[in-house]
């Protein structure tokens, strides 16, 4: 059976400042989604709360991109920002950029990540949601999964992945994109994703000679929206999401997650203007206090079922990422001590999409030639 599984995020409030969700949106969306699954209009739901993004885990029939679906993600959204309004919760609507549905949320300020495919015997997959932070910061763990056998034995020990996988890069200023072959062109994949707030993985696919997933059927889907694009200014980060299938020809669930063991520097956390380590965490966890972060990502794990999601497992809340949680605390410490300094403050060119460029406006005529 084909299935599509749509991962549809915003943040319509937070509670309190931009640290956590407040369960009453979390009700309301929970009730939509409900009603809409009665209807035949979904085959089944989750709703979850990620810092202070809202994040809507959905499967149905209708494939990416559907008409139906982002109506309905758009209006509980919508629905979301009334309660937010009325409990005064801050910045309530934020991400509800443009006013004007037409058929799509793309481009209105929530993040998509969607993927269609024939349903396997076994279909694991992984939602993973991370809160202040970019989509790049997508970039390292992807890669690793997919493309690097220090961390996916997979791709060195079963033969179904010797032919590696297929990447769909987006350079997210140009609004252009490129597919990239690994192993075969591994040094160009990593020229371009190194650059992570300009170049970054929307897809991945499986090798043309897979020999169990057909070469069109994405394996991996991550949101790409940026919010400042889209407002023309800044409106906070993009806190992205990703869909990540595995098993049988996949990276293995353990290999899908690995990456998470290292709290690598991602872009983001306080006013979107800090690097700092992105901490892997349950949901009990997901909420963004010191520094208003650090980082943080989610995963859930689900089996799916002619549709149906059966989870999630939250597979952070477990103490083999203690130790994650440790270095990442660790280094959050050595960062913040650099104050206002780089590379802790991001470079020039990265804070000219937050609001530094109107106190840069203030000085401008106080400059002398020397
Ligand atoms: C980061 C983020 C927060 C805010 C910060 C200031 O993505 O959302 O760190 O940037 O709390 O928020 P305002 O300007 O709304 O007071
Ligand atoms: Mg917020
Ligand atoms: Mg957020």
């Amino acid at each position: 059976m084909k299935v599509t599984l749509s991962l549809i995020k915003a943040d319509v409030g937070g509670y309190p400042g931009h640290s956590s969700v407040h369960p009453m949106l979390k009700e309301k969306a929970a009730e939509m989604l409900e009603n809409a699954k009665n209807n035949g209009l979904l085959i089944d739901y989750r709703v979850v709360g990620v810092g202070d993004d809202l994040q809507l885990i959905m499967t149905h029939k209708f494939g990416e991109d559907n008409e139906k679906i982002h109506k309905l993600a758009w209006d509980t959204f919508k629905e979301a920002t009334e309660i937010a309004k009325k409990l005064k919760l801050y910045g309530a609507g934020q991400d509800l950029l443009k006013d004007a549905f037409s058929g799509n949320v793309r481009g209105l300020g929530p993040g998509i990540a969607e993927m269609s495919f024939e349903e396997r015997k076994g279909e694991p997959v992984v939602a993973f949601m991370m809160d202040k932070t970019e989509p790049g910061a997508f970039n390292l763990p992807i890669f690793r999964m997919f493309a690097d056998p220090f961390n996916t034995p997979g791709l060195v020990i079963d033969p179904t992945m010797h032919d590696g996988f297929l990447f769909e890069v987006w350079d997210i200023m140009e609004h252009k994109r490129v597919m990239i072959k690994s192993p075969e062109e591994l040094y160009d994949l990593l020229a371009l994703i190194g650059a992570k707030s300009r170049y970054v993985i929307k897809r991945v696919f499986p090798s043309e000679r897979h020999p169990k997933i057909p070469k069109s059927e994405p394996v991996a889907v991550i949101s790409t929206e940026k919010l400042y694009q889209i407002a023309g200014e800044y409106v906070g980060k993009d806190d992205p999401v990703a869909l990540v299938r595995s098993q049988s020809g996949l990276p293995a669930l353990g290999e899908v997650l690995e990456p998470f063991s290292f709290p690598h520097l991602v872009s983001g956390w306080m006013r979107g203007s800090h690097n700092g380590p992105i901490m892997p965490v349950g949901l009990k966890d997901a909420k963004c206090t010191r520094f208003d972060g650090p980082p943080r990502v989610v995963a859930l794990g689900f089996q799916l079922s002619e549709g149906k999601l059966v989870g999630p497992v939250d597979l952070f809340d477990d103490p083999a990422f203690d130790n994650a949680r440790k270095m990442a605390n660790e280094i959050a410490d050595y960062m913040r001590r650099h104050g206002p300094f780089e590379p802790h403050r991001l470079p020039l060119e990265d804070m000219e999409y937050t609001t530094l460029p109107k106190v840069m406006e203030k000085l401008k005529n106080r400059f002398e030639k020397i």
